[in-house]
Parts: structure tokens; sequence; C-alpha cells
């Protein structure tokens, strides 16, 4: 441990090393480059000491509390990301995995292609060619006859990994859209060969895993579940390592729906419509809901709520007030899981909203203030993650870098 000082050099250090390969075991938007939580580790805490992430996405916090020999855990709300966090650090066997595979490849050789049922996937036609839906359907039930979890998740991520490759949703999009290129990519009679694609993505997957399992010390408790950080309690740590969605942020839930569609983790597009309303920052409101502007009790916000209303865009005055509302529930729960003399570090931006430029990281740092988290270092950061360069919504403007913010509970 040494502290807020040594955290900046640690991470211009950490900057310039590679990441282990099995932080790409599944994409994800929004992920953090792995050397801030690899930097906030070692800067902050002590071997053994617990390192929690509440807004954990695909586990970029939990791979670097494995690799540091900590204890951790992590939350989310999105059960996809759990699965994905989970995989990738899951105390698995190789050579079991391996045999795994092995019995997996022959059964999709023996297999007579039954009928077998298809999960619900809105649009289901549209986005896969019925053989595609087929072999994605018989790979999955093959799988779910693993009685182990962690093997059984670790293959079902495997799978969702290559979802959106055997799709018809061009993979240079963010969200999932069937192209004009796709379509004529068609016309020239593209190839999709899910067996394939999937043995071959496992065997590249457990290539990766292997490096991972090889380089962790020791495997401490890792606690990774789905939960929501703003309302429930969160777990005793002495470091939290996160980075939250921004207000104005990309849809997370759009960019993963083909596969938490496969994975049976949507029973519907109710489902979806119900946890996309659940998310920090989400901008799914009914006009009835936003009637009236919410106060969050901060002057400068709540003057920049009323101008957005005034000026006609209620709705995300309304999502604006509601955004910082639950940052302060969150902060309120950091405070109370942060043993005395921990540290919050937090990446985040401002955003542009409709007209106005939202200074949020003025905001964190006195809402962090009431909560007893006092802010002991506030530094640009630059953008590192080619996902967070997406265009976050068409009214959103991109600002020029991030900030990374650390507290400290006294
Ligand atoms: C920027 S992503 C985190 C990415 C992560 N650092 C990584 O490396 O993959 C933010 C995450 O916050 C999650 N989230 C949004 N609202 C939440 C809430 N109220 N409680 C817990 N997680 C939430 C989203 O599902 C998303 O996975």
């Amino acid at each position: 441990m040494t502290g807020v000082s040594s955290f900046f050099d640690i991470l211009a250090h950490e900057k310039r090393r590679p990441r282990a390969p099995v932080h790409s075991l599944h994409r994800y938007f929004g992920k953090f480059i792995p050397a801030i939580p690899r930097a906030a580790i070692n800067a902050f805490t002590e071997p053994g000491q617990m390192v929690g992430d509440p807004f954990m996405g695909s586990g970029t916090t939990a791979v670097e509390t494995r690799l540091a020999g900590r204890e951790g855990w992590g939350r989310d709300l999105n059960p996809l990301a759990v699965r994905v966090a989970r995989a990738k650090t899951a105390d698995l066997d190789l050579h079991h995995l391996e045999s795994l595979l092995s019995t997996l490849e022959s059964g999709l050789a023996a297999s007579k292609e039954d009928e077998i049922e298809l999960p619900f996937c809105t649009n289901m036609e549209h986005w896969f060619r019925p053989e595609v839906a087929k072999d994605l359907a018989l790979v999955k039930s093959l799988i779910n006859g693993y009685e182990a979890e962690p093997e059984r998740n670790f293959f079902l991520v495997c799978l969702s990994a290559i979802i959106r490759e055997v799709s018809n949703a061009d993979p240079r999009h963010v969200f999932p859209g069937y192209s004009k290129r796709m379509r004529e990519l068609d016309r020239l009679g593209r190839m999709v060969d899910v067996r394939r694609t999937f043995v071959k993505g496992c065997q590249r997957r457990i290539g990766h895993y292997a490096k991972f399992r090889q380089a962790w010390p020791a495997a401490m408790s890792l606690d990774l579940r789905v939960g929501d950080s703003c309302t429930d309690e969160l777990p005793p740590c002495d470091l939290m390592v996160t980075n939250p969605p921004y207000l104005g942020s990309i849809r997370y839930l759009e960019t993963m729906k083909l596969e938490m569609y496969w994975l049976s983790l949507l029973a519907d597009s109710e489902e979806y419509r119900l946890l996309d309303r659940q998310l920090l920052a989400s901008e799914r409101w009914y006009k009835q809901e936003y009637a009236q502007p919410i106060s969050t009790g901060v002057s400068g916000l709540d003057a920049i709520i009323e101008r957005l209303y005034h000026e006609g865009h209620e709705k995300m005055g309304y999502v604006t007030g509601r955004y910082f509302l639950m940052i302060s529930a969150f902060l309120r729960s950091a405070s109370g899981s942060l043993r005395t003399g921990g540290h919050l570090v937090v990446k985040m931006s401002d955003s542009f909203v409709r007209i106005v430029t939202v200074p949020a990281h003025e905001y964190w740092i006195q809402l962090a203030a009431e909560h007893g988290l006092d802010v002991v270092a506030c530094r640009t950061d630059d953008y590192h993650s080619r996902s967070l360069l997406t265009k976050r919504n068409s009214f959103s403007r991109m600002l020029p870098h991030d900030y990374l913010l650390v507290f400290r509970r006294d």
C-alpha cells in the first residue's frame, strides 16, 4: 500500500503493460482499462484485503483482484455481466474444461438435429438464420447437460461470446442492426458455421483462461452477484474501484440483448424493459413520470434541471435529477461499506445533456462529502477504451476526457 500520491505514478506505468488476455473473454461496452483497478489495488490495499466493484460490468476489477491476491466482491444489475465476470474468475480445472469441450464436440458431431426448443428472442428470424438458431440451441442444450455450475457457466459465456458473430447483426455496429452491408454479404453467400465458431472460440478462451489461472497467487474469496448498488447494502471493503454508467451514456442493455435472450436471462421484452429502467442513467421514462422536476437538494444541479425543463427537455431534466439522487444513494452505501481509511476510486465523466454541460465530477465530490467521503484526488484521464468513444446518443456530445476521482473514508 503506497497511497494516493503514487496511485497516478503506478497507473502511468501500468497503462504501458499488456493486459491479461482473459479480459477479452467476452465483449462488453464501457469496459475499464485494467490498469486502473490494478493501480488502485496496488496503491490502496495490502494482500488479503477486500476490494469491491459495485458496477462491475464484465469483471475487470474482479480479474485484477484475483491477480493481486486480494479478496473481493462485485455487483451488477445485469445478469449477463455477472455471468461473464464469474466465467473469467472462477476457479476451474483446466483438464476438466478441455475434456468437457471434447465431449461437447463429440456431442455436436453425433447430433441428429432433433427439434430443440428455441429461447425467446424478439424477432428471432430477423436476427438469426433458421439453421444458425437451430445449431445455437443445440450447443446450448448440450452445455445445459453439465451438472457443475462453474463449468456450465464458462461454456455458456463462450456461447454468448459468439452470438453476435453468427447473427445477422453487423459486427461494426454497437447496437444490433441488420445493415445493408450484411444483407449484401448474405446475398454473396456469407458462410456461418456455428459449431466450428463455437469450438474454436472455446479453445481460444480456455487458452486465455489458462494463462490467467497460472498467474493467480492463490484462490481468495470472490463474491460476484446480481445486485442494485444504489439501493442495496454493500459488503465491507478496504477499496472500491468502479466506473458507473455516465449520464447520457451508452444503452448497455441494448448492446447485449441478443446474447441475453439466448442465455434466457430475459424471459421477454417486458423483462428487458423493466431491467433497463432500473439501470443507473436509464432514459426509459414515460411523460407522466417526468411531468414534475425532481429536486436533488444541490442548488447548481437543481438550476440545471430547471433549465432543462424550461427549455422543453423535461425527460432529460428528470433523468439528470434521478441520476444524481441514485448516485447520492450509492455514495451513502459506499460510505457505509468502506472501512475507516478505505478508498473509493471512480472513473466518471461530465456530460453534455441536450443544451447544457453537467459538470458531474463537481456534484460527485459535493455529494460524497455529504456522506463522509472526502475527495483526495481529482484528475482528468484520457480515453483509452474504443467503446467509450461510442457516440452515446443522438443528443449527447463527446467530452474530451474522463475523470479519476479518489475519495477517502475518514
Ligand atoms: C461502465 S459499466 C462497468 C464496466 C466494468 N468496469 C467493466 O470493466 O466491464 C457500468 C455497469 O453498471 C451497471 N449498473 C447500472 N446501474 C446499476 C445499479 N443500480 N447497480 C449495479 N449495477 C448497475 C451496468 O449494468 C453496467 O454493467
